[in-house]
């Protein structure tokens, strides 16, 4: 078979960047023997052409003028690693419009504007992917797109930002929260503005993205309820360890009785549990659905190297599938009303300060019965001026768990505010859409 050349081009030359072009030319024999293409990056767009580059780039490559890759009508595919939502999303639509496929690793794009992309590559005709925008090198939107479409899957829950994992490990070892996140920014796992890793905002556009392709129906950022790991102390670490259990940044999408639930928040997770194992800047996707069961892809979720082979693998889908009708809008199909805030049951693990005298837990006990709220362990450590109480609900609402909190704070013998994480320890398929 005689070879294709494809003339690619870049938005973007940083970590991720110069990884998909060292990718290509070091592995453009096995592509081209697997598609019968030898991809070829003739552009990359960049701000400074002048900086130093993670891998040399072929002379005359780096571009500051995106006009560059838009005009140029033998540039057949491009991908855009630069981040951010403007210019990535005007730059996007151009290329869309221009009648190039656009692969994507950028989480927040897709999960704030897939409304505009999604329909901008239907009329154009043209492929948009974004493997590399959730979890790295884990092929999780190929899994539940192509492997997994007639499974219904009703839950996802999942370590999907590499960064949080990585801090909270290093914590585990005794680290600082600032010293685990300057390690992670130097390995190059977090993003430009590393607030979007810890405050739970890049896990919270991964989980929009997977409800959205796993559930068919439109879930954006705005959907979904988070929060980060800023709180966190290593005190909770600490606990967590003699509870048997690990601080994780866990994100949970569910499908239950026609209505879709997602969130981002710190959970205390079983030892036992899967998820617990995961380490450093791994992620882990576990789907659960009806014939599937459960189903459990673990792998590095952050680093160059890692999220190009996930842009190079769009890449290889794109120019091997071309013209076989793969439809760009097909994970959005229906309407799901969002379950109301408070509805979803968890067992929960509370902090409490407290004073350390008589009739005080006695009093804690009695607010949380009042919220039909039942206790399932309870540790407490000694304070200076009182005692910390570390209690694990069973499954409860969350917003009966917090009005009990709320009546807490209210007591006299109660100190600051306590503080409230799900727990993650079952495996069974509890809901079901
Ligand atoms: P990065 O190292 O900061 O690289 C960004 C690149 O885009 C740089 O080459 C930069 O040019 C260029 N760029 C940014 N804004 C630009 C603008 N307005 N005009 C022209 N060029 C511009 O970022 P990265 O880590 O490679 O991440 C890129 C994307 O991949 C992001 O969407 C990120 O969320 C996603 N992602 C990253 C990882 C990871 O582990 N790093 C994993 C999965 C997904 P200069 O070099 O000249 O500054
Ligand atoms: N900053 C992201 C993370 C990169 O740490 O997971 C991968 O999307």
């Amino acid at each position: 078979m005689a070879s294709v050349d494809v003339p690619v081009a870049l938005l973007g030359y940083g970590t991720v960047g110069a990884a998909v072009d060292r990718l290509l030319s070091e592995n453009a024999d096995d592509i081209e023997r697997a598609t019968g293409h030898r991809l070829r990056v003739v552009r990359a767009l960049v701000r400074d052409a002048r900086k130093e580059r993670g891998f040399a780039p072929a002379p005359g490559v780096l571009t500051t003028d995106f006009a560059d890759v838009r005009d140029d009508p033998s540039i057949a595919l491009v991908a855009e690693v630069m981040g951010g939502i403007e210019p990535a999303r005007g730059h996007v639509l151009d290329l869309l419009r221009a009648g190039k496929p656009v692969v994507t690793a950028n989480k927040q794009l897709i999960a704030q504007r897939s409304d505009e992309l999604f329909p901008a590559a239907s009329a154009a005709g043209v492929q948009l992917r974004f493997e590399a925008s959730v979890c790295a090198a884990i092929p999780v939107i190929k899994v539940l797109r192509e492997a997994l479409v007639v499974s219904s899957v009703h839950r996802v829950l999942g370590i999907v930002n590499g960064t949080t994992n990585y801090i909270l490990t290093r914590m585990e070892a005794g680290d600082t929260y600032e010293g685990a996140l300057s390690e992670a920014q130097r390995l190059g796992f977090a993003e430009a503005d590393p607030t979007e890793d810890v405050s739970g905002a890049d896990a919270a556009a991964k989980m929009a993205i997977l409800a959205t392709i796993a559930f068919g129906s439109r879930v954006t950022l705005a959907d979904v309820d988070f929060e980060g790991i800023e709180r966190i102390v290593p005190g909770h670490i600490v606990a967590a360890r003699e509870l048997g259990m690990a601080v994780k940044l866990v994100g949970q999408a569910t499908l239950a009785g026609g209505a879709v639930d997602a969130r981002v928040a710190p959970a205390l997770v079983d030892r036992h549990h899967p998820l617990a194992g995961v380490e450093g800047a791994f992620n882990a996707v576990m789907l659960q659905g009806d014939s599937i069961r459960e189903i459990m892809l673990e792998g590095p979720g952050a680093g160059g190297i890692e999220t190009a082979s996930a842009v190079v693998a769009d890449m290889v889908s794109i120019v091997g599938t071309q013209g076989t009708g793969f439809l760009q809008n097909d994970a959005v199909w229906r309407t799901l009303r969002k379950l109301p805030p408070g509805e979803l049951e968890s067992p929960y693990y509370l902090r409490i300060e407290v004073d350390d005298r008589a009739g005080v837990l006695a009093h804690v006990a009695e607010r949380l019965a009042a919220h039909g709220v039942s206790v399932a362990r309870l540790i407490q450590h000694g304070l200076a001026g009182g005692a910390s109480l570390h209690v694990v609900t069973h499954e409860a609402p969350a917003g009966a768990v917090e009005a009990a909190l709320g009546d807490i704070a209210l007591l006299p013998e109660t100190h600051g505010t306590p503080t409230r994480l799900a727990v993650i320890s079952d495996r069974g398929v509890a809901a079901a859409g």
